[in-house]
């Protein structure tokens, strides 16, 4: 465990005069399924899984969860030990955020829609503290969730600007038996929620199903997906039918669509998205 940046460098040190090439999996903690299966392709992509938990006051909105969100620490040092990680960083505020900073990351045209134009400001938090991290471990391979396919898109986008020279990885989201997304907030739901919540996965993949077959009126699909959310029980925060490349709305010619929602229920906001890849 390296609880500062000097004992990161100095263990990273290590590994590299070993000749052993770094893979970085960035975590809020809170660790479930989803992140460890991220862990494991860690390990089949290098020599070494650094992994890190920091609860990044920046990509928070103020009245969002940044006080509740659920520490697990203990649980997730096992998860992380047990899963293939060699080691794992710590860093407190004050060493990611030292004195105001002046300097921020922001992806433009990407973050504008979906997560961005509920979350303002939530993806210049997330894109300055992953280069943050990305400076200070220097990986040679991140691994990020699909289940965040803004996100996703977001650091890609980065990476590729800014020539990062860090090879980026995306893993499928893990999901409950039902369907649910794993994710952190499920902690949010009560029993009763927990049963609708799956809702927002079969809404995703009826809309995918309906494109599948034919269907081309976007804007009717998103309606009636919006409906059915809120019959079930759910506040639908979007649901947006878009191509993958740069999450623009999808038009009729696009083949490679991604649909993704957020949706709140009860305490939650839930996300997930589904791929469509037509002919
Ligand atoms: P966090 O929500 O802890 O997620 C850490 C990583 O786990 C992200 O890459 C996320 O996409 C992935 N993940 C979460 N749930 C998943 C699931 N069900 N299946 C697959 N992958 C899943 O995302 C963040 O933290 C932060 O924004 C961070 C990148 C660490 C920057 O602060």
């Amino acid at each position: 465990i390296a609880e500062n940046l000097t004992s990161l460098r100095e263990e990273l040190q290590k590994v590299r005069a070993a000749g052993k090439t770094i893979a970085f999996v960035p975590t809020m903690g809170n660790l479930h399924e989803g992140h460890l299966a991220l862990v494991k392709k860690a390990r089949e992509k290098a020599d070494f899984v650094v992994s890190s938990i920091f609860v990044n006051p920046t990509q928070f909105g103020e009245n969002e969860d940044l006080s509740a969100y659920p520490k697990t620490l203990e649980a997730d040092k096992k998860h992380l030990i047990a899963d293939g990680c060699g080691l794992l960083y710590l860093p407190t505020n004050d060493i990611m955020y030292p004195k105001p900073d002046l300097t921020r990351v922001s992806v433009d045209k990407v973050t504008t829609l979906h997560c961005g134009a509920s979350r303002p400001g939530h993806f210049v938090g997330v894109a300055t503290i992953v280069l943050k991290l990305f400076n200070q471990v220097q990986p040679d391979v991140a691994v990020f969730g699909l289940k965040d396919f803004q996100q996703f898109t977001v650091i890609r986008t980065m990476i590729d600007d800014l020539f990062l020279p860090i090879e980026i990885v995306g893993v499928d989201t893990g999901r409950a038996d039902d369907g649910l997304a794993h994710s952190s907030r499920n902690n949010y739901l009560t029993a009763e929620e927990r049963e609708i919540a799956p809702k927002l996965y079969q809404t995703l993949q009826q809309t995918a199903d309906a494109i599948r077959t034919g269907k081309r009126s976007f804007a009717e699909l998103t309606r009636e997906a919006k409906e059915s959310l809120h019959n079930a029980g759910m506040t639908p925060d979007y649901f947006n039918i878009s191509r993958q490349s740069d999450l623009e709305p999808a038009t009729e010619q696009d083949r490679h669509l991604v649909i993704l929602a957020a949706a709140f229920l009860g305490k939650a906001r839930l996300i997930d998205n589904i791929t469509v890849e037509l002919e």
